[in-house]
This record gives C-alpha cells, sequence and structure tokens, in this order.
C-alpha cells in the first residue's frame, strides 16, 4: 500500500497524489507537507489550494522531537521518559538538562550543569531599578515579562543565536535569572526588601528562600522544596501550546532569547493559557461547602459555566499530571496542615466523574486543578501562580527555541491568509465621502 493520499480536484477533473509522512507514532503523527496542496490549482494562473486552519487546530507547526502527548491515552513523555517516571525520580534542573540535551545527564555533566545555572542566579543591580519603578500593585507576570525583555539589554552577545555555545550561556542565564526575578516581583508587590540568591540551597530552596525568607535563620522546608521540584517537573514543557508556538515564533524571525522569553511568557499569562487555576481557587471559594457540591454540577451541566480544571484540549482522559499533583497535595497539607479546599476538590473530582455529562465528553480533571491548591497551601499569593507556571516552562521554551533554530526545515514563522475584503478600489477625496 503506497504512503500517499489521492486527491481529485474536481474543477478541472486532474488527481494528485501527495506523500503521507509519519513521526515517531504512525497512528498519531502521520501527516501531509502542507505546501503540497499549491499544486493543486484550477488554472495556470491559479496560486494553488491553501489549507485553512485558524489556531493550527490540525496543522503539526514543526517536527520535534521533545514532548510526547497521547491524549487518549493520558500519557506525557519528555525525551522518552515518562512524566510519573521523572516526577518520582529526577528533579528540576536535571529534567531541564534533559529536556534541552535530549538525554539524561552523567553524574558529572549534572554537577557541571547545576553549578553554572546556580552561579548565574544573580541578576545585575541595575535590574533592582526596573522593579522600583513599577506600581505598588503591579501584577507580577506583568514585571516579569518587562524584566525579562530588559535582560536583553544586559546582555548584546545574547543576539548571537547562531552560535551554539553563546546560545548555551543564554540558557542558563535564563533558567537561572527566572526565579530570582519573580521573587523580586513578588517582595516588589509586598513592600518587602529583595533578597539575593543563596547558592548554598537548592534551586528550589534558594527560591523558596528569596520569596519567604524574613529572617537570617529561614531554612526551606524539605518537604515543599521536594513538591516545588515536582510541580516545576510537572510544567517544564507541554510541546505547541499558545506560549511555545509564540516562542518559535518570534524566534524564528532570529530575535535573542530574552525577548522571545517575553513574548512566550505574555502568551502564557492570558487566561485562557496559564492562568486557569487561579480560577479553580475562585471557584472552590464560591463552592464554599462539600454540601453544595452536588448543586454546583448541576448548574455546570446546565451550562451556566463551565467547572475549572476540568477538560483539556488534547487529553481526552486524566491528564497524568493531575493525578501526580493529587497524591503531591496530601504531602504538601501534612506539612502545612489541612485544607478545606482539597476535600472540597476531592468531592468535586469524584462527583463529576460518576456523571454521565462528564463522562460521555471525556472531562476529566486537568494539570490546574490541584495546583493552585498545593500553591496557595504553600503561601504564594494567587497573583504568582503564572509566574510559578513561567519559571519552569522556560527551559521547555529554550528547548522549542533551539530545536527551531537547529531545523533546516525551519524558516521564519508567517502563515498565509484567505483574504475577504475588498477589491481594488479608487481614493474618495474627504469631501465626497
Ligand atoms: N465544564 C463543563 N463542561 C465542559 C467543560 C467544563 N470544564 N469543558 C468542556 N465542557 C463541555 C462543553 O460545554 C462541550 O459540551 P457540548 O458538547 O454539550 O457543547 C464539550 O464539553 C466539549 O467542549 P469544548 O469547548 O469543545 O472543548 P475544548 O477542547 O474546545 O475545550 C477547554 C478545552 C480546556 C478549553 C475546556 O475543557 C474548558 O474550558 N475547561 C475549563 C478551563 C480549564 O480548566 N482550562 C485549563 C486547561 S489545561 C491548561 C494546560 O494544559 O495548559
Amino acid at each position: 500500500m503506497p504512503d500517499t493520499l489521492t486527491v481529485t480536484d474536481n474543477r478541472t477533473g486532474k488527481t494528485y497524489e501527495l506523500p503521507i509522512a509519519y513521526g515517531t507514532y504512525p497512528e498519531y503523527g502521520a501527516y501531509v507537507p502542507g505546501v503540497g496542496l499549491r499544486t493543486v490549482k484550477a488554472s495556470d494562473e491559479d496560486f494553488g489550494l491553501l489549507s485553512y486552519d485558524p489556531a493550527f487546530m490540525n496543522t503539526a507547526s514543526c517536527k520535534s522531537a521533545i514532548t510526547h502527548i497521547d491524549g487518549d491515552r493520558g500519557i506525557l513523555r519528555y525525551r522518552g521518559y515518562s512524566i510519573e517516571d521523572l516526577a518520582a525520580n529526577s528533579d528540576y534542573l536535571e529534567s531541564a538538562y534533559l529536556t534541552l540535551v535530549g538525554e539524561l545527564p552523567t553524574a558529572e555533566e549534572l554537577e557541571r550543569w547545576t553549578h553554572e545555572v546556580k552561579h548565574h542566579t544573580i541578576v545585575h543591580e541595575s535590574i533592582k531599578k526596573f522593579f522600583d519603578g513599577f506600581h505598588y500593585d503591579a501584577h507580577p507576570m506583568g514585571m516579569l515579562v518587562s524584566s525579562v525583555a530588559a535582560l536583553s539589554t544586559f546582555y548584546p552577545q545574547a543576539r548571537t543565536i547562531q552560535d551554539p555555545e553563546v546560545r548555551r550561556h543564554q540558557i542558563i542565564r535564563l533558567i537561572a535569572k527566572l526565579p530570582t526575578l519573580a521573587a523580586f516581583a513578588y517582595r516588589h508587590s509586598q513592600g518587602l526588601p529583595y533578597v539575593y540568591p543563596d547558592n548554598r540551597l537548592s534551586f528550589t530552596g534558594n527560591f523558596l528562600s528569596m520569596m519567604f525568607r524574613m529572617t537570617h535563620d529561614y531554612v526551606p522546608d524539605p518537604v515543599l522544596e521536594r513538591a516545588l521540584d515536582v510541580l516545576f517537573i510537572l510544567h517544564l514543557d507541554h510541546e505547541q501550546n499558545c506560549s511555545a508556538n509564540a516562542m518559535r515564533s518570534v524566534g524564528s524571525a532570529h530575535a535573542d532569547p530574552y525577548v522571545c522569553v517575553s513574548a512566550a511568557a505574555a502568551a502564557l499569562w492570558g487566561p485562557l493559557h496559564g492562568g486557569a487555576n487561579e480560577q479553580v481557587l475562585r471557584m472552590l471559594d464560591e463552592i464554599g461547602t462539600v454540601d453544595r457540591v452536588p448543586e454546583y454540577v448541576e448548574r455546570a451541566k446546565k451550562g451556566e459555566f463551565r467547572l475549572m480544571g476540568f477538560g483539556h484540549r488534547v487529553y481526552k482522559n486524566y491528564d497524568p499530571r493531575a493525578l501526580i499533583l493529587r497524591d503531591l497535595a496530601n504531602d504538601v497539607l501534612e506539612v502545612t496542615g489541612r485544607s478545606p479546599l482539597l476535600d472540597l476538590a476531592k468531592e468535586l473530582e469524584r462527583t463529576a466523574l460518576e456523571d454521565e455529562y462528564f463522562v460521555s465528553r471525556k472531562l476529566y480533571p486537568n494539570v490546574d486543578f490541584y495546583s493552585g491548591i498545593i500553591y496557595k497551601a504553600m503561601g504564594f499569593p494567587v497573583d504568582m501562580f503564572p509566574v510559578l507556571f513561567a519559571i519552569p516552562r522556560v527551559a521547555g521554551w529554550l528547548a522549542q527555541w533551539e530545536e527551531m533554530l537547529e531545523d533546516p526545515d525551519q524558516k521564519i514563522a508567517r502563515p498565509r491568509q484567505v483574504y475577504t475584503g475588498e477589491d481594488l478600489r479608487g481614493y474618495v477625496g474627504i469631501g465626497e465621502r
């Protein structure tokens, strides 16, 4: 059986044979190169057929070897390693290395990588002036988006994106400095003095210290430090989502990585992308008590609103990240104290998953369902949730960016359009309109 698609253009009666190619999983990644449609023409003057696909609902924008999602089976893997395996055995920095390089590091590689990241956590003193300039109630994500872009002005050599060594240097800087910028944003919004990085601590321990240290003897809780590592692993990459697409698109114009990350973070800030866990908390607050869950679910079924943290464009099964987070929430709450929100969330999940409406539509809890509860229990304010998403996701964005730059097929991202406006018209003077 040939790997081709035969198409007949009924306007002309001509038949075309388009090649079908495959990714790693033939049942999941069979594709027809879109440019093949250009050969389908009504006449010699015709430009050829375009494929119309707003929001890339069925268009692969690239080939990628980084992350694999099988939404029907609830599978998420980075470089072939399952998310469950990594969450149980790895930490954020090691998983970031894996995602960027493609292989797990040896002991020496990991030591060097960790050392390099830890020694780039300090930001230039002038960056503090940017934070000082923000209004007292500025949103931390707005401060993060702006200060990452500002980093670009401190490292002009970053524009030499063709040099792998220069790229590596910026990748380390970005992974290292994002938690510092994030903590500065938080402390500015609280009117608290900035806390400098403490490189004796782990990556996540240092972040907790920069966020919450009030006295010199602050020691991050090891359970919370580990929980943050797991959360960071789970949020590291999610293939071609809106922010990854922004990273690749801006990067395809050969902009430097700092402004690319700023653009990706701006996309992430949108409530349709990185903001759903905040909505979950608002929803749980609104429900209030366990006995009100059935009534709330009924209203969601009537279409009054959606259950936040439920459903996913790709996962038509349990989001594997949500399963890990449900257990993690128990560990964290043992340290921080019981939260009625977790009991409420579990009851909501149980009720919905027994209901025909949710079962038939394959609506399961997604990553946002439990993450907000954990972050809140750890002491992070709701405004910081998208920032907490951006810190680990930067490694995913950078992996996507490097892969794009090294892909010989990839040119500047420049979609086509179907023009639906006026045909040529003559200019009409102001007095005649
Ligand atoms: N609560 C109630 N009904 C829902 C929900 C929900 N959360 N999600 C989808 N439905 C229903 C929807 O009304 C529709 O029903 P019908 O067929 O009767 O019209 C059906 O399920 C299919 O919905 P859809 O809008 O076509 O599905 P989609 O794939 O376009 O939407 C989604 C995916 C995530 C936007 C949607 O499920 C949703 O709005 N969920 C709530 C918000 C949320 O939790 N977002 C976080 C997503 S995970 C983030 C990440 O991975 O980065």
